[in-house]
């Protein structure tokens, strides 16, 4: 778990992160790194995604993830509805609200998932099933009692109640889903994590009342996921945490699953539907990484994310599955400084400031909580461990949280249609992307000449798999 102000953030995953989780990549298995392919380098087809919200030129994960997953450009802070509806502002969310792919999804007939590092109803999984002009309403215990009583729902009542049933549902935020002070079954008696919802309900068990006849099962721990055999589950609630799963780097190997664990079962429950699913999964911890200026976390959660995507690769094909890869934001995050071949990627530039005279590393930061100024000027690198876990590369401007960075991010792109994902494009047009492929949504006219002909490579259209995968840096 994080130790910071509690950052509202998900994804996160520019293109500098992209490269050096490449460059880490390689090194990790002992190579120089730069021309180690990532999963995500073996997909066909790439484009840029302009991430900006509606009123925000610098993106936040709310917005952007209703944009990708809803197929609108939202405000900043708000999920699942469109630019009409002002943040915080509860009177503003009715009759404003857009549905998301998964929910197409659903309605067409697939098995549907979501699987995050983060809360499950943290900003990026929430726009796939909530309508809400506050992200951080995760339960009501954080919305405004007016908020309340004006029948704003919270997010962890919309994820099990929008859409019912949704099949997998993996990722941290426990607490929020049980009644104030009860205590937490990882973390017995412990204060921050006991259950915070004043309206006394205990929504894990109102989950497993309804499922218990269809081949439900909650668990808790890793130990208990891969136990079960995915061929006799229909519904997985997974909440391996009271909030965030932690940095892989610091992960509990026996209560904790990896994301590629995650990824794994929930295909293998989701691909038995022989319509086709879709599921969202996000990497959402590369963000917390870059928040906390802690980029050696960061490129380690973004290797795992990359793992992931090999997985989910192996278990599926691309002649019926498009699987997009693709980032919320990016982060002011980047490396530099004319470091030779097969230079640690979390090393020093070979060359000391001509400027200080001082070493400095390869990464550093436009703002964040890196900047330290020792004795009136630039900390001395030499004199600490900079390849620390949690060191925090240093930074231009001191910024208790690094932020966003507003450039374009990457879509990698696989499968069915996959190459309507290319040149630059607006970060809402990939759902539609994605929906003209599966025949899911509104726009399926295509689909009903492909059936009735019969032939070619359209006709196996409807049964596509959607799998998007978003591979994203984190948004605050
Ligand atoms: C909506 O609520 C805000 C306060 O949150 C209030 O100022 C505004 O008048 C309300 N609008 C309507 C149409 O009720
Ligand atoms: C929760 O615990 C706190 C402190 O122990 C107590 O003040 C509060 O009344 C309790 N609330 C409920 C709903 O039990
Ligand atoms: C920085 O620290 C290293 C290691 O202690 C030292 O050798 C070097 O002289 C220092 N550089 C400056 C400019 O203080
Ligand atoms: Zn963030």
């Amino acid at each position: 778990m994080v130790a910071v102000i509690t950052p509202l953030c998900d994804a996160g995953m520019g293109i500098p992160t992209v490269t050096a989780a490449r460059i880490l990549k390689g090194q990790l298995s002992g190579h120089s790194g730069e021309e180690t392919q990532l999963e995500m380098d073996k997909f066909p087809y790439v484009s840029l995604s302009k991430t900006y919200n509606t009123d925000a030129q610098v993106a936040d994960s709310a917005g952007t993830a209703t944009a990708y997953l809803c197929g609108v450009k939202a405000n900043e802070g708000t999920v699942g509805v469109s630019a009409a509806a002002v943040r915080s502002q509860c009177n503003t969310t009715f009759g404003n609200e857009v549905t998301s792919i998964l929910k197409w999804a659903k309605d067409a007939g697939k098995s549907v998932g979501i699987v995050t590092t983060t809360r499950v109803n943290h900003a990026t999984p929430s726009a796939a099933y909530a309508h809400c002009v506050d992200r951080d309403w995760f339960s009501d215990a954080e919305m405004p009692v007016e908020a309340v009583q004006a029948g704003c729902k919270d997010i962890a009542q919309q994820l099990f109640e929008n859409i019912p049933n949704i099949n997998v549902i993996m990722g941290g935020g426990r607490k929020y889903m049980f009644p104030k002070n009860t205590s937490d079954v990882e973390y017995p008696g412990e204060h921050k994590h006991m259950g915070t919802r004043k309206d006394g309900r205990n929504l894990v068990e109102e989950w497993k009342e309804r499922v218990k006849d269809l081949r439900g099962h909650y668990v808790w721990n890793r130990k208990d996921l891969l136990a079960l055999n995915p061929n006799n589950v229909d519904y997985l609630l997974g909440l391996f945490e009271p909030g965030d799963l932690p940095y892989s780097l610091e992960r509990n190997t026996e209560t904790d699953p990896s994301l590629t664990e995650m990824v794994d079962v929930a295909i293998r429950i989701l691909r038995k539907n022989p319509q086709g699913f879709y599921l969202l999964v996000e990497g959402g911890r590369i963000d917390h990484g870059h928040h906390e200026g802690k980029a050696k976390q960061a490129l380690h959660e973004a290797v795992e994310m990359d793992r992931a995507i090999g997985r989910a690769g192996l278990m599926t094909s691309p002649y019926d599955t498009l699987t997009v890869v693709t980032a919320d934001h990016s982060h002011v995050f980047n490396f530099g400084g004319y470091t030779p071949r097969g230079n640690s990627i979390t090393g020093l530039a070979p060359m000391v400031s001509d400027v200080d005279q001082k070493p400095f590393t390869a990464i550093l930061y436009g703002n964040g909580p890196g900047y330290k100024i020792v004795n009136g000027v630039r900390e001395n690198v030499s004199t600490i461990d900079y390849n620390q876990n949690n060191y925090q590369a240093q930074s231009a401007v001191p910024l208790r949280m690094e932020t966003h960075g507003g450039e374009d991010v990457a879509v990698f792109s696989k499968g069915p249609m996959a190459h309507l994902l290319h040149g630059v494009k607006e970060q809402n047009y990939i759902p539609h992307v994605m929906a003209y492929a599966a025949c899911i949504g509104q726009n399926t006219r295509h689909c009903v000449s492909a059936v009735s002909q019969a032939t070619g490579p359209s006709a196996a259209l409807p049964g596509v798999l959607a799998a998007l995968l978003s591979l994203t840096p984190l948004l605050c």
